[in-house]
C-alpha cells in the first residue's frame, strides 16, 4: 500500500516493458497484485503512474498494452524564429542560486535558505489555519490583505524617527515576492529606454529585471562601504537618470551594510537630484551582528521607493513581500500590479501576516541570527584555512552570503565546473555584475544545507584554485 511497493512494481515493469515488443499486453491488475503481494490500490496507482511515463496504454474493457512507439519525426519550430525574431532583452542561462542542488552535493550556491532555517512549524500551523479561513475561499484586494498592509506599514513605521511622517497601510502594496515588486518599479518609476542608477556589483535578478524593463542600467561602483555619494551624484547629473536602485542592509552579494553616515548623505543626494532611491531590504531579518536601517525610514517625501521580502525568513514557498511607494509613484506601481497579477494568493498572505504576529515569531528571528552566525563563521574560517588565494574584504553583518575575491587570473566559470564535479556548487560572481566585472568574484551562500560540511567544502574549492593557477602559468 505504501509509495514504496508501488515503484517496486514500476521499477519491475519497467524492465519487463524494456524487452516486451509494444502492443504487449501487460499482465492483469490481478496477477500483478498476486506476484508482488500488493493491494488494488497499489497496483492502480503503478499502472497510473506507467502511463503517466508514456510506456503504456489501457484500452478500457480490454487490458493495459505496451505503448506502441509512434515513429519519431523531428518537429519543426522554424516558423517561430520568423514569428519571434530577436529577443528585446537577452535570455540568460538560469542564474546559478536559481540552480537545484546536485543530490549530495555541497551548495553554496544557493539564493534560499535551507529549511532548518526556516520556522517550520509555525508556517504549516499558519497554512492550516489559513486554509480554515475565509482568505481560502476569497479574492484579495489589489494592495493586499488590510491587516498584512498594516503590519508592513507599521513595521517600517516602528523604525520612524520623530518629526517624520510614518507610512500608512495604504502606502503598501503586497507583492508576490519582491522579485515581480524590482520589474514593476523599474517599469512604473524609469520606463523603457530611460536610464537607471544600480549598484556594482549587484542583485542578478534586479539586473535581469531591469533588462526585461527595457531599462538602461547605469553601473555606480559600490564596495564594503557602499557607493560613495560624490559617485551618485555625477552619475545622475551625466545620465539625467532619475531612480538608484540600492540595497543598503546586508547587500546581494557583497554583505555591505552602509554605515548610518553614508545612508543620509546617500538620501540627501537622492533628494537634491529629486530622484527616487529603490531600496531593496531583501535581507532585513537576516542581521547577524547588527539589524538592518531602512532609509525609508527617514523619508516621507516619496523619495525611497521600499522593498520588503518575507520569503526567506518566513519561507519560499510562502512567497509574501511589499513595496511602501507614496504619492503618485504609489500610483503607477498599483497599475502596474494590477496589470501584471492583479492581486495576490489571500491564502499565502493570510499564512504570512499569521506567522509574523505570533510570539514565536521573535524567538525564530533570535534563532535565526545565531544559526546565520555560526554558519558564517565557519564558512570564513574554512575559507582561511583551506583557500588562502581567497580575500574577504569584510566579514558581513547580515544576509547569507561570502563575497569573495580570487587571484585576476581566475578562470571563474572553469572553477565552479572543477567544483561542481567534485560534488561542490560556488557561484561565479560575474552574474552579479551589470556590466564588466571589476575582478574574479566568488559568491558563497552559507544558508544551504549541512554546514557541517562546510570545511570539505573550502577544501575541494582550494585545491580545484590552486590546480587551475598552476595550469595557467604554466601555459
Ligand atoms: C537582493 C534581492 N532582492 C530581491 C530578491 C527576491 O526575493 P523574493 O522575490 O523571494 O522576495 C532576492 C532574492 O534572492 C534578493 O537577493
Amino acid at each position: 500500500m505504501t509509495n514504496d511497493s508501488s515503484a517496486r512494481i514500476v521499477a519491475g515493469l519497467r524492465t519487463w516493458i524494456a524487452r516486451a515488443p509494444p502492443g504487449t499486453k501487460l499482465p492483469s491488475n490481478r496477477a500483478l497484485m498476486a506476484e508482488y503481494g500488493a493491494s488494488p490500490i497499489t497496483v492502480q496507482k503503478a499502472m497510473r503512474t506507467l502511463s503517466g511515463l508514456g510506456l503504456v496504454e489501457s484500452r478500457p474493457g480490454v487490458g493495459t498494452f505496451v505503448r506502441t512507439v509512434r515513429t519519431a519525426r523531428p518537429l519543426d519550430y522554424d516558423w517561430q524564429t520568423g514569428a519571434l525574431r530577436s529577443p528585446q532583452a537577452p535570455i540568460p542561462a538560469l542564474s546559478t542560486p536559481m540552480r537545484s542542488g546536485v543530490p549530495d552535493a555541497i551548495g553554496l550556491h544557493a539564493g534560499y535558505p535551507d529549511r532548518e532555517l526556516l520556522p517550520e512549524r509555525l508556517v504549516r500551523a499558519a497554512l492550516a489555519r489559513a486554509s480554515r479561513g475565509e482568505a481560502a475561499l476569497t479574492r484579495s484586494d489589489v494592495t493586499g490583505l488590510p491587516e498584512l498592509q498594516a503590519w508592513f506599514a507599521n513595521e517600517l513605521a516602528e523604525a520612524t524617527p520623530v518629526g517624520v511622517t510614518p507610512p500608512a497601510p495604504r502606502d503598501v502594496v503586497v507583492l508576490p515576492g519582491s522579485q515581480s515588486g524590482l520589474g514593476s518599479t523599474f517599469r512604473a518609476l524609469v520606463g523603457s529606454g530611460h536610464p537607471l542608477l544600480m549598484e556594482s556589483p549587484s542583485y542578478w535578478g534586479a539586473i535581469l529585471a531591469a533588462a526585461h524593463a527595457g531599462v538602461h542600467v547605469v553601473p555606480v561602483p559600490s564596495g564594503p562601504n557602499g557607493p560613495r555619494p560624490e559617485e551618485i551624484a555625477h552619475a545622475f547629473e551625466e545620465t539625467g537618470a532619475r531612480a538608484f536602485y540600492a540595497q543598503p542592509n546586508y547587500a546581494n552579494p557583497t554583505g555591505a551594510q552602509w554605515s548610518a553616515q553614508r545612508r543620509e548623505q546617500v538620501l540627501d543626494v537622492v533628494r537634491a537630484h529629486a530622484a527616487f532611491l529603490v531600496e531593496d531590504d531583501w535581507a532585513h531579518d537576516l542581521g547577524i551582528d547588527t539589524s538592518a536601517q531602512p532609509i525609508a525610514a527617514h523619508d516621507d517625501a516619496g523619495h525611497v521607493v521600499y522593498l520588503r521580502s518575507l520569503t526567506k525568513s518566513v519561507s519560499p514557498s510562502v512567497r509574501v513581500a511589499a513595496v511602501i511607494a507614496r504619492g503618485p509613484a504609489r500610483e503607477r506601481i498599483l497599475a502596474d500590479r494590477g496589470a501584471e497579477s492583479m492581486y495576490v494568493s489571500g491564502l499565502l498572505q493570510a499564512a504570512a501576516l499569521d506567522v509574523v504576529t505570533q510570539p514565536g515569531w521573535r524567538t525564530h528571528l533570535r534563532n535565526l541570527r545565531q544559526q546565520l552566525r555560526a554558519r558564517r563563521d565557519l564558512l570564513v574560517d574554512s575559507l582561511a584555512e583551506h583557500v588562502p588565494h581567497a580575500h574577504l574584504d569584510h566579514v558581513p553583518h547580515g544576509g547569507l552570503n561570502l563575497w569573495a575575491r580570487l587571484p585576476d587570473a581566475t578562470d571563474l566559470e572553469r572553477l565552479a565546473r572543477d567544483c561542481e564535479a567534485e560534488g561542490v556548487m560556488i557561484a561565479p560572481g560575474t552574474e552579479w555584475f551589470p556590466a564588466e566585472p571589476s575582478g574574479a568574484f566568488i559568491r558563497l551562500n552559507y544558508s544551504g544545507p549541512d554546514p557541517a560540511r562546510f570545511p570539505e567544502g573550502a577544501r575541494v574549492i582550494g585545491h580545484a584554485l590552486a590546480n587551475s593557477l598552476d595550469q595557467r602559468a604554466d601555459t
